[in-house]
């Protein structure tokens, strides 16, 4: 079955990169000319995906605002003749069916991913963290939607990380299937460094069958208090087993200050307009620090 659903979690509270996101929904914040969640629901677009559920929460209208029509704005680009702007609006409105549902408390991912029960129904359907960016030529969760029609598993997407940053992320065990992909038994969620089942992490991309609802309304809360969708994706690997798709690109995380940054260089040296004269001012830059 080819997946056409997806789920963009975006209700956390971005405490991380606070003040950035006292007034700013995290996944507002901007990358050189773009605001985070355009360049995921974009991501998934570019996948086949036609329909999209974003979780919300309190004080962040605006990424409904952002994909919403803005009749005065297209009025006022018609009349001083800005055409390019004009078809860009109305491009970002029209992208996708994208739906919003709140998450009325911020019990963790899994918990958000489970607010996503009705509109899902009995298909598989694809998830993307509203904060993680990933810069690829191909689009990451297309290539985790492949592995889906490969193998019908529930598909994480991964990428290996030092082990000493793997206790930040869910560690997946990891059995060589074909080229960049692996069969998955077991994985545990933020892991001590000797705990890690292997180098990859589980970052930001899933895929994954209805049966995780039933899973995720099992499961109790776990590290830090929250629903963790790796511990239900934990059981998923049980029953059912999942596979993971090593995929390609540069992943960015959103909710950390140095990797904004980071995104913003790399997303501002690939601009079609601002990518030379970036890269210029950036060699001036770099002779200047230490
Ligand atoms: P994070 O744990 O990175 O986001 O969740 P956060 O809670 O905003 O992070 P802090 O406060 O800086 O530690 C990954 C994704 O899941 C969403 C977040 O919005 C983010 O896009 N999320 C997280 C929810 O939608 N609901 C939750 O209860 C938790």
């Amino acid at each position: 079955m080819r997946v056409k659903k997806a789920v963009i979690p975006a209700a956390g509270l971005g405490t991380r990169v606070l003040p950035a996101t006292k007034a700013v929904p995290k996944e507002m914040l901007h990358l050189v000319d773009k605001p985070v969640i355009q360049y995921i629901v974009e991501e998934a677009v570019a996948a086949g995906i036609t329909d999209i559920l974003i979780i919300t929460s309190r004080g962040k209208a605006t990424l409904e605002d952002h994909f919403d029509r803005s009749p005065e704005l297209e009025a006022r680009l018609a009349a001083s003749g800005k055409t390019d702007a004009l078809k860009e609006m109305r491009r970002i409105s029209e992208m996708a069916n994208i739906h919003y549902v709140r998450q009325g408390e911020t019990k963790g991912l899994g918990h958000a991913v489970l607010c996503a029960r009705s509109f899902v129904g009995n298909e598989p359907f694809a998830v993307l963290y509203g904060d993680g960016v990933i810069v690829s030529e191909r689009p990451a969760i297309g290539e985790l939607c492949a592995a889906f029609a490969t193998y019908q598993k529930g598909v994480v997407g991964v990428q290996p990380v030092e082990l000493s940053a793997i206790s930040r992320y869910g560690s997946v065990s990891a059995r060589p299937l074909a080229d960049r992909i692996f069969a998955v038994d077991d994985m545990i969620e933020k892991p001590r460094p000797e705990e890690a089942l292997s180098p990859y992490a589980v970052l930001d991309r899933c895929v994954l069958p209805p049966s995780i609802f039933d899973i995720l309304d099992r499961t109790p809360p776990g590290v830090g208090g929250e629903i963790q969708l790796t511990d239900a994706m934990r059981v998923l690997c049980h029953t059912e087993g999942m596979i993971a798709v090593h995929y390609e690109g540069d992943r960015y995380d959103m909710g950390n200050k140095l990797e904004m940054l980071k995104a913003s260089v790399e997303l501002g040296l690939r601009h079609p307009e601002l990518g030379a004269e970036f890269a210029l001012y950036l060699k001036n830059m770099a002779k200047k620090a230490r």
